[in-house]
């Protein structure tokens, strides 16, 4: 179907979903995608924000240009140079929502690429106050396991609202799930290791809410 339409990949319809859902993006936002390759998050964001807006795509491989409305950056998001660029493009201003479907080379092996996923989302998020505005929304593709927990509960603390979403569009039987945050407070907290033994448990017990739809 995402050939049919002329989207660059299938994951095009996860970010249409969830955006009917969520009304993230809007005509005239200024978006950051990362993990942006081959680009049909690109493509969506484009067609949202229309020409008044801005959609800024980056990842490690090249990224063919989408639109007038889009500016792309092959650049690893953890180098300053990377975060420079983006900044460059975003002129003073911040995003209205920073998307990050992020996935690191696999290696096979679940628990390091749970790992190594979720760090890079952790790396996204030390960067959300540079990037993102107060107010401002994100979806964050996350791998279940372990250290999701840390991550939400990070998310939670930086966002009005959050929720755990599996749009159609993604595979039921891949272990990703998205995270969508909306409202956001202008800051993240550290990473933080562990938690309070309750905090730990409202954190699990929120986990297991997961929005199929
Ligand atoms: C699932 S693909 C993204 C698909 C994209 N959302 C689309 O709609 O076409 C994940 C991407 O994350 C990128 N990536 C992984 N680590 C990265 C990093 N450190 N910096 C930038 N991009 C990275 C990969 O190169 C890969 O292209």
């Amino acid at each position: 179907m995402a050939k049919e339409r002329g989207y660059r990949s299938r994951a095009a319809f996860k970010l249409q979903q969830m955006n009917n859902k969520y009304h993230l993006i809007h005509r005239g936002s200024k978006v950051v995608d990362v993990g942006a390759a081959p680009g049909g998050w690109l493509q969506i964001a484009s067609e949202l924000v229309g020409v008044v807006g801005l959609v800024i795509g980056v990842d490690l491989d090249p990224i063919k240009n989408v639109s007038k409305n889009t500016r792309v950056i092959q650049g690893d998001i953890t180098d300053q140079n990377t975060l420079d660029k983006i900044l460059g493009e975003l002129a003073g201003d911040r995003a209205d929502c920073v998307l990050a479907d992020l996935s690191p080379k696999l290696s096979g092996i679940w628990d390091i690429d749970h790992f190594k996923q979720i760090d890079l989302c952790m790396k996204v998020m030390d960067l959300m106050p540079v990037m993102l505005k107060r107010g401002g929304s994100s979806v964050m593709k996350a791998f279940h396991g372990d250290e999701l927990r840390n991550l939400t509960s990070r998310m939670r603390k930086s966002f009005d609202r959050v929720e755990i979403s599996k749009p159609n569009a993604s595979r039921k039987e891949s272990s990703e799930v998205y995270i969508v945050g909306i409202g956001f407070s202008g800051q993240t907290p550290r990473q933080s290791i562990g938690g309070s033994e309750a905090e730990q448990q409202f954190e699990e017990h929120s986990d297991s809410v997961v929005s199929d739809w």
